[in-house]
């Protein structure tokens, strides 16, 4: 743990700074200096020091209002502690500094032995600051397996399904592999009619020929071996759902039977010479463009049409990463639950990774990620380290796409911009593609969250602008 602290010196006297530095380096942190108050404002900004240890009296900018600047212009969590570098004498200066935050005093000369303690001291209180700023924990309720999210994308789906409650209306959801589409179908029955059944079947898994016995019935005798009646899906679903996934594979022959179904309300079972009513709902799963099926002659579009009247999207992760963070909390819980892991926590340095992967695999995939690192973690605490498993991507910086986007902001040449509103504009130009997620954009940036806490500020920027 020790040697990942860093340590900003800030003194103008380099022998002294040279000496500190070499000697805490030899103990294994990461130690940097800076020769004034101004020079040690930009390095605080730019490296995000744990401990700066801090002279008062130098050229420029003095310790005390260096102190001040970061004071005014810093979040209070994010200013690193201070140790003040006083000379004899100093005491009005060391009343200020106390004032503004400074944990510590340390009068010049310091023995090495003196700096090395109180450093330590000053960064033992660090761990227990660190563990609240920089942790995010699950929250103490039960897990529970329902639908996480509340981006506008999600709540738009909350919504949909809040129309379906008292109608038997068909839903299509469609979306990529591993979105939540059963997770949505599951939604639509708990909030519409829980009491009664919920009967899912893979038009994929069930062979061409079985589909038709499956889902209308047979009586007895309709076929060699149809020794009984035997009741069909859409009876024994009752008033309940009745999902279709993989909707696309419904052999074609037998899409006709289904429309019919859907648009009448009732079917014949196999053999049989009476018609029985469906009093269920339909939802439809696919992960495939049926519009595009359907153009092409491979799904009927006549059925498309009838089934594509409700439609839910459901979007990739990659469309609603702001809410990573609920969604990897909500798998702790779950890991913890289902594998007996006990997983407190996660690092925001994590979270902050794992927003930046593409996660082709979706929400599927972050689950399972979730559930490998904490069975794989030795600590309770998810960290960075704990998903080397995942191969970091640059997908930013290599799509051609964006990298067009970005270009919009210069390519102006009829009004060239000043540089105050390329630099507003490219903020807030970030800031929409991450999602507002602050973390992941002063990264891209290549800012701390301080300063762009502070831009954002200062221009005004505002999430729904
Ligand atoms: N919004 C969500 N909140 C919580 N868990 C979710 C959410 N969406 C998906 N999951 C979880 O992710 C996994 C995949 O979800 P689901 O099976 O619903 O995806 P799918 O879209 O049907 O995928 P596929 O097309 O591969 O069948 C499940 O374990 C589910 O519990
Ligand atoms: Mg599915």
């Amino acid at each position: 743990m020790k040697n990942k602290w860093k340590i900003l010196i800030v003194d103008d006297d380099l022998s002294i700074s040279r000496s500190y530095q070499k000697y805490l380096e030899s103990e294994g942190y990461s130690v940097f200096t800076a020769n004034d108050g101004r020079e040690g404002y930009i390095a605080i900004e730019k490296e995000s020091p744990d401990l700066v240890l801090l002279d008062i009296n130098m050229p420029v900018k003095t310790g005390l209002e260096l102190l001040e600047d970061l004071n005014k212009t810093f979040n209070k969590k994010d200013i690193p502690l201070i140790i003040m570098l006083t000379a004899y004498g100093d005491l009005d200066a060391a009343v200020k500094a106390t004032n503004l935050g400074a944990y510590d005093f340390l009068s010049k000369p310091v023995p090495l032995e003196k700096l090395r303690a109180a450093v330590e001291r000053a960064l033992e209180t660090l761990t227990l600051k660190e563990r609240i700023a920089h942790f995010v924990e699950p929250d103490s309720t039960p897990f529970k397996d329902t639908i996480i999210g509340r981006d506008s994308l999600m709540i738009d789906i909350y919504k949909t399904i809040g129309t379906l409650k008292g109608n038997k209306a068909t839903v299509l959801v469609t979306g990529e592999s591993g979105t939540g589409k059963e997770m949505v179908a599951r939604a639509i029955h708990e909030n519409t009619v829980p009491e009664e059944p919920f009967i899912a079947i893979n038009c994929a898994a069930v062979p061409e020929n079985l589909i038709e016995s499956e889902l209308m019935g047979y009586v007895k005798g309709a076929f060699t071996g149809a020794a009984t009646n035997r009741e069909g899906k859409l009876e024994a679903v009752k008033g309940g759902t009745l999902v279709l996934d993989e909707i696309s594979e419904m052999p074609y022959e037998f899409q006709t039977k289904l429309l019919r179904v859907i648009q009448e309300k009732d079917f014949y079972p196999i053999g049989a010479t009476e018609k029985k009513r469906f009093h269920g709902r339909i939802v439809a799963l696919t992960n495939k463009n049926l519009k595009e099926l359907a153009e092409n002659g491979k799904f009927r579009e006549d059925l498309f049409y009838r089934l594509n009247v409700i439609t839910i999207s459901v979007p990739p992760l990659r469309d609603h990463i702001g809410d990573l963070e609920m969604l990897t909390l909500h798998f702790i819980k779950k890991a913890n639950l289902m594998m007996n892991t006990s997983i407190q926590s996660i690092t925001k340095e994590a979270l902050d990774f794992l927003s930046t992967h593409s996660w082709p695999g979706n929400i599927r995939e972050l689950e399972n990620t979730i559930l490998r690192a904490s069975i794989k973690a030795k600590d309770k605490i998810l960290t960075r380290d704990s998903f080397v498993f995942l191969i970091p991507e640059k997908k930013e910086q290599n799509d051609p796409k964006e990298k067009q986007n970005v270009c919009e902001f210069f390519n102006t040449p009829d009004k060239l911009l000043p540089l105050r509103d390329v630099e507003k504009n490219y903020i807030e130009f970030v800031l929409k593609q991450t999602n507002w997620h602050k973390g992941k954009t002063a990264e891209l940036l290549g800012i701390t969250r301080p300063t762009l806490d502070k831009r954002i500020e200062e221009y005004d920027l505002r999430k729904d602008d």
